[in-house]
């Protein structure tokens, strides 16, 4: 009998993922679910075939290096793959995967939410409630921005930018978008292309950032960026914290350039930027855009889909290098 591939699950991701990983391989699970450490990532690398990590785990140059030769295969529980160091894992023949297509309507009704709350002001308004503070009632109060009709720019217009649009569709926004390649007409449905941001960002009311995290979108929402928007836009970040700059946004909301925000994601995670917090029309969430429970299933069962390809000697579906 040959010996079942042994698996490291960092994380405790969802019971049907690790009841159906455990009905094929020798499964170890860090049941204290604590973010793998790089010394934690390097050690269990010689105990093990594969890694199931999320974006908690950090794969750099370092600790790529360093990895023992057992490890063949990085199975990911994400789709963004900034935690790993691509290329250095291809340098050392590891397999990497990602988990595509399954979180993006997860991903889009938190887009969702935080562009109505910040536009609506909800923070503002639960904490008045919440708080036994709500005295008075008039014409003039609480009013924000309409969502319903305005023009809305995605930057980043894959699988989640995708799904955003066709929710925002049944909201009537007129849809502008910015992508590296134009989409094929079917797939724009009446969307308008924008080759570059500098005619985007001028033309939307709100904007959803939806692209990778990569040294090329590092920051790509900084003060030059930011002063091309219209006066009073709202910017929804569900993607990676990485894409915008936090001091550059925080500016730009004290001067009511930005009008309102909406962040899922944040250059520090776990934790978050205190300074939004001065903000009533920021409304904030801890990166939680694929946390459903379907969607994780469907996380896990895509990694475990692509594992399954690998150690039968097949290309998984969601092979990256
Ligand atoms: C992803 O899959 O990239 C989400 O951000 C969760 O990690």
């Amino acid at each position: 009998m040959t010996s079942r591939p042994v698996i490291w699950f960092p994380r405790k991701l969802s019971e049907a993922t690790l009841a159906r990983a455990r009905s094929t391989y020798d499964v170890i699970v860090n049941e204290a679910d604590t973010p793998g450490t790089a010394e934690a990532i390097i050690a269990m690398s010689a105990q093990v075939d594969a890694m199931v990590p999320c974006h908690s785990e950090h794969f750099s140059a370092d600790v790529v290096a360093a990895l023992d030769p057992r490890l063949k295969i990085v199975a990911n529980h994400s789709v963004g793959v900034d935690h790993c160091d691509l290329p250095a894992l291809k340098a050392r023949g590891i397999t990497v995967t990602n988990t595509p297509d399954v979180l993006s309507d997860a991903t889009a009704e938190i887009a969702m939410l935080l562009m109505l709350g910040a536009a609506r002001r909800a923070v503002e308004g639960d904490a008045l409630v919440r708080d036994g503070k709500w005295s008075d009632w008039s014409p003039a109060f609480m009013v924000g921005k309409q969502v319903s009709g305005a023009r809305l720019g995605i930057i980043g217009m894959g699988r989640v930018g995708r799904a955003f649009a066709e929710k925002a569709r049944g909201f009537g926004m007129d849809i502008h978008y910015h992508n590296r390649t134009r989409l094929v007409e079917a797939d724009e449905h009446g969307a308008t292309y924008h080759p570059t941001l500098e005619t985007l960002l001028p033309e939307v009311d709100f904007i959803s950032l939806h692209c990778p995290a990569t040294p090329e979108t590092t920051d790509l929402i900084n003060t030059t960026t930011l002063a091309k928007m219209r006066d009073g836009a709202v910017l929804v970040n569900t993607a990676r914290g990485a894409l915008v700059d936090e001091d550059a946004l925080i500016a730009a909301l004290s001067s009511g350039k930005i009008s309102a925000a909406g962040l899922d994601c944040f250059k520090v995670e776990p934790g978050g930027n205190p300074q939004f917090a001065q903000f009533p029309q920021v409304m904030m969430l801890p990166h939680i855009g694929s946390a459903t429970r379907a969607t994780r299933d469907a996380m896990g069962f895509r990694a475990l889909d692509n594992l399954d390809a690998f150690f039968a000697g097949k290309d998984p579906r969601d092979r990256l290098v």
